[in-house]
């Protein structure tokens, strides 16, 4: 439904809600930032197709996106976005909570009442000559106990359609809320105001960027940006910043974990959660197909990127992916790669930043092994491999993503959507390292898997702006996600370990993977992708107390022997690259290890250092 702003006699804005919004405390919400932002429209969206292909009609219309070819690529678009909005800013995205403290060390921080300030004068009028709509959507199963509902309102339609995919988005939401439902309160503008007569630009945003954070009220406020986890704010600003602290107060857990499910050739099923860095292969990992040799084994996908984790009453941890879609990583992505990925994009997808074919389909680089003679890039421009050798331009942007549809995903598991959760039996925790971290290590309890897990260390890549290929430290893959003080963070899962314990239950268990050791032509020793089925076997049979390995500094790790070979010709001299464990790298790491428990010196587990401590001694 759309409506025409209307005034009141004190020049507030006024908005009309279509019958099916019952909520008073959203409507008079609606109507104090719309009469804040100043939209020209307000448009109150019900998640229906006809809504979904007339906001997409009118993305093309405006040029933000590109129909593509029905008959290669039914109902499907492609985004450009600006050049300078590419990727989250991390420098850029701030935890407001009331005390310094409790953001921590790790994440940016301004006081609460200087931080509205500031966002109110941007917001002020921000949306002037847009629509703002009203995006009403659930993280999780509509109505299910473990959902968790917000609001978004945005000015940007790109936005709107985005959420329909990724979340459960439209009226039903608003059955479930009500008239007195909670709801986190999300705020977005592009940042680009239009005068009356003022001609849009293809991609609207702003060079002034904040992605805000309020912990304590739960509110969400993001300026300036139009691009993915910036402005998609269920995915990473809610699933992960706000509901960390949720899990926090609660008892749970918000992480950056995929879920899979493994079968094996006698129907015993594992399920298991793996943290990996942005664009460090969780999409790839959860949608593995088995190589050859492994007939009979079954891999399934819960969810590729956010995981919501809850004690059972069994003492068990149960999983729930919140997402309804997948925003994946686009280069790199194959039919050899990530079959099941290619399943999944054959319709009703949106890229953005890849490249356009001639005949009105999509590539980009790893897509096949050779790239098509002509194509638009991701900047509009013309591209030929030899231009783009010659210019070292890529067609796809490193950080060019899909947004597709998760039941559309050949292996998605029949439990995918169960409110009740997966049982856990493993965490996996794993880095993008060229050198020093082995193919997989097993930690030996709880406390040394926490510790891992919180030392662990990544090169950083293109879904963050900034410099690519430095080693920085990651914990649990959670540095840019982490909305409260990441020693605490560490705390909370020591305790959520020891109360577990008390319930007489096995704890799942703990490993860490590194796929991207390289050799000295830099390339990657580990084959990866579907042989990384190969330590997901080792890693469950560990789980079940059959497979071998040796101890080392910390953790176990496989022999060759250990792990199952069959149809492979990865051989010992190549496992002996990816496994060694070097006194001389791994002394530096523990520098690095030290560099981090100083900064996060502030209630840091006593536990932890304890760990270090061990490993400093077994390293002399
Ligand atoms: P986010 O969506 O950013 O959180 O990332 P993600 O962890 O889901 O990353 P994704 O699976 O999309 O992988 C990103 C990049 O890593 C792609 O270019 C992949 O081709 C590459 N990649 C994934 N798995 C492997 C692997 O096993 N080996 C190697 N060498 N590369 C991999
Ligand atoms: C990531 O960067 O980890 C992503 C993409 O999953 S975004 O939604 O942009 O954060
Ligand atoms: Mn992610």
């Amino acid at each position: 439904m759309d409506a025409v702003m209307a005034s009141d006699k004190n020049g507030a804005g006024a908005v009309l809600a279509p019958s099916w919004v019952r909520h008073g405390r959203l409507i008079a919400w609606v109507a104090e930032i719309a009469a804040l932002t100043k939209p020209d429209h307000v448009h109150w969206c019900d998640g229906s197709q006809e809504e979904y292909d007339a906001m997409c009609a009118g993305l093309v219309a405006a040029g933000t996106m590109t129909r593509l070819n029905p008959a290669r690529r039914p109902n499907s678009f492609l985004a450009l976005s600006d050049p300078s909005d590419v990727a989250r800013v991390e420098d850029r995205t701030f935890i407001c909570s009331e005390r310094e403290e409790d953001a921590g060390p790790t994440n940016n921080w301004v006081a609460p009442a200087q931080m509205r300030d500031t966002l109110h004068g941007l917001f002020d009028g921000c949306m002037r000559g847009r629509t703002l709509y009203v995006v009403p959507f659930s993280m999780g199963p509509l109505g299910s106990h473990i959902a968790q509902i917000g609001i978004e309102l945005s000015d940007s339609a790109y936005v709107a359609v985005n959420m329909r995919i990724m979340t459960r988005m439209g009226k039903a939401v608003h059955e479930v809320l009500g008239s007195s439902g909670d709801f986190v309160p999300c705020v977005h503008s592009v940042g680009l105001p239009l005068a009356a007569g003022q001609k849009d630009v293809a991609w609207p945003c702003s060079a002034t960027k904040y992605i805000v954070h309020y912990p304590e009220s739960r509110e969400i406020w993001s300026y300036g940006s139009g691009y993915g986890g910036n402005a998609l704010l269920g995915k990473k600003c809610f699933a992960l910043r706000i509901a960390s602290t949720m899990g926090r107060d609660q008892g749970w857990l918000a992480e950056h974990m995929l879920i899979l499910g493994v079968e094996n050739p006698q129907g015993k099923k594992h399920y298991v959660a793996a943290a990996f860095p942005s664009a460090c292969g969780k999409t790839n990992f959860a949608m593995l197909i088995p190589p050859t040799g492994f007939t009979g084994w079954k891999v399934t996908t819960i969810g590729d990127d956010i995981a919501w984790i809850k004690p059972g009453p069994d003492g068990r941890l149960y999983a729930i992916n919140p997402e309804a879609g997948y925003f994946g990583v686009a280069p790199g992505t194959s039919e050899k790669t990530n079959f099941n990925a290619m399943a999944t994009l054959r319709e009703n997808v949106i890229f953005t930043n890849v490249a356009l074919t001639d005949d009105g389909d999509i590539w980009w680089e790893g897509m096949t092994k050779e790239a098509p003679a002509h194509l638009i890039d991701w900047q509009g421009k013309d591209w030929t491999p030899a231009l783009g050798k010659e210019s070292g331009r890529k067609a796809a942007h490193p950080n060019a993503r899909f947004t597709a549809p998760a039941s559309q995903c050949p292996s998605i598991d029949p439990a995918w959507e169960n409110p009740a959760g997966v049982p856990i039996s493993a965490f996996i925790f794993g880095g993008r390292r060229s050198t020093t971290v082995p193919l997989v290590t097993h930690a030996r309890s709880w406390t040394e898997g926490v510790y891992m897990a919180a030392t662990m260390g990544s090169e950083t890549t293109a879904a963050a702006a900034g410099e690519q290929g430095v080693v920085r430290r990651d914990p649990f893959a959670m540095l840019p996600f982490c909305g409260y003080n990441m020693s605490d963070y560490f705390a909370h899962w020591l305790n959520v370990g020891r109360r577990l314990e008390t319930t007489g239950q096995k704890l799942p268990g703990i490993f860490c993977v590194n796929w991207f050791r390289t050799d000295e032509q830099g390339k990657f020793v580990w084959p990866g992708f579907g042989e990384n089925m190969r330590v997901l076997k080792w890693i469950l049979e560990r789980v079940d107390g059959q497979a071998g390995g040796e101890d080392h500094l910390f953790g176990t790790t496989p022999r060759y022997d250990d792990m199952s070979w069959e149809g492979s010709s990865f051989g010992r001299s190549e496992f002996a690259r990816i496994a060694s464990i070097d006194i001389a790298s791994w002394k530096n790491e523990l520098v690095l290890h030290n560099e981090l428990f100083t900064k996060l010196q502030y209630h840091l587990p006593v536990e932890l250092s304890m760990v270090k401590d061990q490993i400093e001694k077994n390293l002399h």
